[in-house]
């Protein structure tokens, strides 16, 4: 190759709903990145999302897969599904951006981890908001212990979504496919609370379905208590009208830091700085998915995909590997067991 050269790494997109939309605008904003075809078990959807986005529809998962132009498959498929269609991609040699939750089991979850492993494929689990400009500060704030002792963490999602978005399509609210807020809109600030505060030892919860007609809970309220003796809650609901901002909240001995959709909106720090962060100005985060599920700013996406790409290249690990994806899923899983028994439960480390 000669100095310089751009190589065009070829993705595929497999389930062409709602969220591959985001994918198609995530890799139109990579210099380096081309959508070559998609597929979905909707044939017409995908021919019509082929159309909009220029690129091949392929009649399965296995033509898609069979492509050897596509060297990245993105699986945007429901979340029961995840693991299926991504084992048989890690088979066929293909690096993984698999949407959140990585699975809705443990199980799932393992099987696609080993699977990726053995191919010696990369793997990441979308979780868009840890490339948001305000949790990137934040996560400096914490490595260089600004915060000093981590004391306090807590992650809120107060969203809202109607009874038609859940009959707008059948997986979405069912235990099997989806899980529910916690697992669908919450587990977002789940996976940054857990990478600010580090691996929890307890969780106890209280989940329940009042505002929708699901199997699923549309409201879960957690209290945690973080291996280093940190506490924590985490709060999500699709039932609170009309939908507030997702927010995370860090608290140790010098100071506090608050995150809004992304952007930080207070830093107290005892070392000086205080008030509203310079990136609290900053375009960040997707403010209106609070009550719209696909409005969804595909730079946080983009900047996930793009990490991906240097890890290939690099051989390191993706920011946010499998591992991550499983360790926001056992806290979400734990959640629904602490409420299913009325016990507090442990996570082993
Ligand atoms: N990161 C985010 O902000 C974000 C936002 C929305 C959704 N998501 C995630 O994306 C995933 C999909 O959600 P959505 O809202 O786009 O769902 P959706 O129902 O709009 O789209 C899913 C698509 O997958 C297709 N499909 C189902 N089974 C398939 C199979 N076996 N092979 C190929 N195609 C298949 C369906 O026909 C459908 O078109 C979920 O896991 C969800 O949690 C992430």
């Amino acid at each position: 190759m000669d100095g310089g050269e751009l190589v065009t790494r070829g993705f595929g997109i497999v389930g062409t709903g709602v969220i591959a939309a985001i994918h198609a605008d995530a890799i139109a904003l990579l210099p380096d990145a081309r959508l070559v075809a998609v597929t979905d078990v909707a044939t017409g959807a995908a021919a019509a999302f082929a159309a909009a986005h220029g690129c091949a529809a392929e009649p399965d998962l296995g033509s898609l897969l069979a492509r050897r132009d596509v060297e990245v498959v993105c699986v945007c498929v429901p979340s029961g599904l995840h693991a299926v269609v991504g084992v048989q991609a890690a088979k066929a040699g293909k690096h993984l951006v698999v949407e959140k939750p990585i699975d809705v089991s443990l199980e799932a979850a393992d099987r696609l981890i080993d699977a990726a492993q053995a191919a010696g494929v990369a793997l990441t689990v979308i979780s868009q908001h840890r490339f948001d400009p305000g949790l990137i500060e934040l996560k400096r704030l914490l490595d260089d212990r600004a915060l000093g002792r981590l004391v306090l963490g807590e992650a809120s999602t107060k969203w809202y979504r109607t009874q038609a978005y859940y009959d707008s399509a059948a997986w979405r609210g069912t235990d099997a496919m989806d899980g529910g807020s916690l697992m669908n809109q919450g587990v977002h600030y789940v996976d940054l609370l857990r990478w600010c505060m580090g691996p929890p030892a307890e969780v106890s919860a209280v989940c329940s379905t009042q505002a929708h007609q699901i199997e699923a809970e549309d409201t879960a309220l957690a209290l945690v208590r973080f291996a280093s003796g940190a506490v924590g809650t985490i709060l999500s609901s699709t039932a609170a009208f009309p939908g507030f901002p997702q927010r995370l909240e860090i608290t140790g001995t010098e100071g506090t830091v608050i995150v809004e959709d992304g952007r930080i909106v207070r830093r107290a720090l005892s070392g000086g700085s205080a008030g509203p962060a310079a990136s609290a100005d900053s375009a960040a985060g997707d403010p209106s998915a609070a009550a719209d599920p696909a409005a969804v700013d595909a730079a946080s996406h983009a900047a996930q995909l793009a990490d991906l790409l240097d890890a290939v290249d690099t051989g390191r690990e993706p920011a946010v590997s499998g591992r991550s994806g499983r360790d926001a899923l056992e806290i979400i899983l734990a959640v629904y067991e602490s409420s299913r028994t009325g016990r507090p439960v442990r996570l082993a480390r």
